[in-house]
């Protein structure tokens, strides 16, 4: 049977409704269930905003303080995990380390796995299905921090007592760093600018990695392995690689006068100016605008990085500049994370993780909403909705070689 839509892609194709994120890519506009970027990342804390995208509303005081309880009391993992993780070699990625160690949750847990348990596939346990987030949210700062501390050759250290009440990028912070004294406290301005950081990165509709949850979620495969699996789709340069690519460039143009040169070069199309140009952005990415504000702020509390000079300077003038002007080419978000990041001190190979741990909610978000959509478009019989996901191709090759 022939196939008439080709999208090789997806540049034309929706394969979900969502109410989860709106983008308006010609004014810039970021909104996560109706709220502006820019309101939560001033106002909210990052697992604030990510009840916000699972639950689909802002939480009460209550239920913000019962969510954080269980979320921060689910933060340690079982010591077979941390076993499995000391197995490693001693240069293994922390990427590669995470996604390996989040899809081994899923033997820690087999009651997630319909297989296992025969459950009726359609059923939509909220208990069930609440544990599995609290188990994931709590539990992947500290599988990222065990793979820090082994990529640095020293030992893994344990969470914080929930009972201390650190935040939750606090506890991720304390976990890589922790010094000798039992009440160390990372820097509130780091902690703040981490929260930020995390809370751009939640989600952002249907990127490469959340399409792989969705895909993966609509075979009912148990959501640990889900989300290794979406978190191998971002560890893709051409998805979470983008923030190191910035900070290499900019040390590799190394001075304010050597811009020109470099940008004569973009514009021959010999190099291409990373950070810059966006899929649905044809504006400023409301992100980076964030963003650039909050690595001032680092950078009061750490001491200023040269390279945001180059950043700030090479912005200037791209964005003064016909090429990239009649492009529609701005900033995205990945155009400042990454000097933040080395700010703070992380090492580049950290920073797809740093990236891939606050879309863990988006990617969660989405998976509890198409588990819900699944059942309620079974009772409405929407034909596909219930399906796996299985895209169709082209075949374009021989048809008879008898
Ligand atoms: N530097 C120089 N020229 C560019 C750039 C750039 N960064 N981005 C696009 N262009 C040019 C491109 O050469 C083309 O020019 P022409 O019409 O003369 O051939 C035109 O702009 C349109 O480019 P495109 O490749 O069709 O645009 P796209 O929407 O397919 O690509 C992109 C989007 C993000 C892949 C691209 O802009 C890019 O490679 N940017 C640099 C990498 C980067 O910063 N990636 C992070 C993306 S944000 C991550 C997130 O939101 O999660």
């Amino acid at each position: 049977k022939q196939i008439t839509s080709f999208d090789p892609g997806f540049m034309n194709t929706a394969c979900c409704e969502s109410t989860i994120t709106y983008i308006d890519g010609d004014k810039g506009i970021l909104r996560y269930r109706g709220y502006p970027i820019e309101q939560l990342a001033e106002k909210s804390n990052f697992l604030e905003v990510a009840y916000l995208l699972i639950y689909g509303e802002l939480p009460t005081a209550t239920q913000l303080e019962t969510w954080q309880e269980r979320i921060m009391s689910h933060t340690y993992i079982h010591v077979t995990l941390m076993d499995y993780m000391k197995s490693f070699r001693y240069d293994a990625h922390p990427m590669s380390m995470f996604i390996a160690t989040m899809a081994a949750m899923s033997t820690e847990y087999p009651e997630s796995n319909p297989t296992l348990t025969r459950r009726d596939l359609f059923e939509f346990d909220h208990r069930a299905r609440n544990q599995q987030i609290f188990r994931i949210l709590g539990k992947a700062p500290t599988i990222a921090a065990c793979a820090y501390r082994h990529r640095i050759g020293r030992p893994y250290n344990y969470p914080t007592e929930s009972s201390r009440g650190y935040s939750y990028t606090e506890n991720f912070l304390y976990m890589l760093d922790r010094l000798s004294e039992p009440d160390y406290r990372p820097s509130p301005a780091i902690a703040k600018a981490l929260d930020v950081l995390f809370i751009v990165h939640a989600d952002h509709e249907l990127n490469c990695s959340t399409a792989a949850m969705r895909h993966l979620t609509s075979t009912r495969v148990d959501p640990y392995t889900a989300v290794a699996g979406a978190a191998g789709a971002l560890y893709g340069p051409l998805h979470g690689g983008a923030s190191e690519a910035v900070v290499r460039m900019l040390e590799e143009i190394g001075s304010v006068d050597k811009i020109d040169e470099f940008l004569s070069g973009v514009k021959s199309k010999t190099r291409r100016l990373m950070g810059f140009g966006h899929r649905i952005y044809k504006n400023y990415d409301p992100r980076a605008k964030i963003l650039k504000e909050y690595a001032e702020k680092v950078f009061a509390e750490v001491g200023r990085d040269p390279l945001i000079d180059i950043a700030v300077e090479l912005e200037r003038r791209a964005t003064q500049d016909d090429y990239f002007v009649s492009r529609k080419l701005y900033p995205n978000v990945d155009f400042y994370s990454g000097i933040i990041y080395r700010a703070c001190g992380f090492p580049l190979d950290m920073y797809p993780l740093l990236f891939a741990l606050p879309r863990i909610a988006g990617w969660l978000a989405h998976w509890y909403e198409s588990l819900r959509e699944e059942k309620s478009a079974a009772k409405a019989s929407i034909p596909g909705a219930t399906h796996v996901m299985r895209a169709r191709q082209t075949y374009v090759g021989d048809l008879n070689k008898e």
